[in-house]
């Protein structure tokens, strides 16, 4: 088959649910050959026996150098290659006033949303520089561009994927390696179903309310939204894009005129004067003079 990333090679952590899962079954429907490494053994193990040839699954939890280390040389060792590694993985992690976050929670959130992250690029980087080629994708946040979004150790660690991803790329360029990252608004997962309405499983409540938080009326972030931004990395049509955090956020750090105060909705939109100096409107005549 001729798919957009047909006959590469995908390592995907966090695969076994969420945006992880839905980046595995396209790329596999794109004709790529997915890796897919979860703590969830069972779940992503039921994935990739749903998606039969050309997908497996391994045991990763990608805090541990050894066991993100095993992913890439699985990816060798089964599929002969490793085209892409999609650093995924994650958890919402310590949350509250930062004057109230344990050190424990916080060092647990930066190993797992960040280290892993260093890990995954250290790793892949070890084979795909002898290959000079390859492209490295990693999940940061839209809770890493902006304040307010996001947990704070979260959001701290979102952000520092960005820089990450910039440095890593201005490095790896010269292998010809692309090293992009996807910063998702409020996408509909389990994850975002326990922090919305504090059930892992109430992904029909979860909907509801996402129906209010997204500014792009009718729509609600959903995993194969980031599926096709990291699809789109991993292809040769993203060829000249590296050091990039893709934002696919429907809007949500763009700003959005739904969410001034009460009252105020629309006001600017749909004002028609045209506005000047001092709050005078319309073009200036004789008597401005
Ligand atoms: N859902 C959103 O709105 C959203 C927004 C921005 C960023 N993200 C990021 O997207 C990524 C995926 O999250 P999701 O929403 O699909 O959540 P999810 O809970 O559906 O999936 C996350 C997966 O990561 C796995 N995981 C957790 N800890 C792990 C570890 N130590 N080692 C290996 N695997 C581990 C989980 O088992 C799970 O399968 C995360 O990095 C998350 O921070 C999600």
């Amino acid at each position: 088959m001729i798919g957009r990333v047909s006959g590469k090679v995908v390592a995907i952590t966090g695969a076994a649910s969420g945006l992880g899962e839905a980046t595995a079954r396209l790329m596999h429907a794109e004709g790529a050959l997915v890796l897919l490494a979860d703590i969830q053994d069972e779940r992503g193990q039921q994935v990739a026996e749903e998606l039969g040839e050309r997908a497996r699954y391994v045991h990763c939890d990608v805090t541990s150098e050894s066991e993100v280390a095993d992913v890439v040389d699985t990816s060798v060792s089964a599929f002969g290659r490793l085209d892409c590694m999609f650093n995924n993985a994650g958890i919402i992690g310590a949350h509250g006033p930062i004057d109230e976050i344990p050190l424990d929670e916080y060092e647990f959130t930066m190993a797992v949303l960040l280290r892993s992250v260093f890990l995954g690029m250290k790793h892949a980087a070890r084979v795909m520089k002898p290959q000079r080629s390859g492209v490295i994708l990693s999940t940061s946040s839209v809770g890493g561009l902006q304040g307010g979004l996001g947990t704070h150790i979260y959001g701290a660690a979102k952000g520092a994927i960005v820089a990450l991803t910039k440095n890593v790329a201005a490095e790896l360029g010269a292998w010809s390696i692309r090293v992009n990252a996807i910063a998702p608004g409020k996408i509909l997962t389990p994850m975002n179903a326990a922090a919305v309405v504090g059930s892992a499983d109430a992904m029909d409540q979860a909907r509801e309310a996402f129906q209010t938080r997204t500014p792009l009326r009718g729509r609600i972030g959903m995993p194969d939204d980031i599926a096709h931004a990291a699809l789109w990395l991993a292809s040769d049509d993203a060829g000249f894009v590296s050091g990039q955090t893709v934002v696919v956020d429907g809007g949500l750090t763009t700003g959005s005129q739904e969410n001034v105060a009460p009252g105020e909705h629309g006001r600017w939109a749909s004002r028609r004067d045209l506005l000047r100096e001092a709050g005078r409107s319309g073009l200036p005549t004789e008597a401005d003079v």
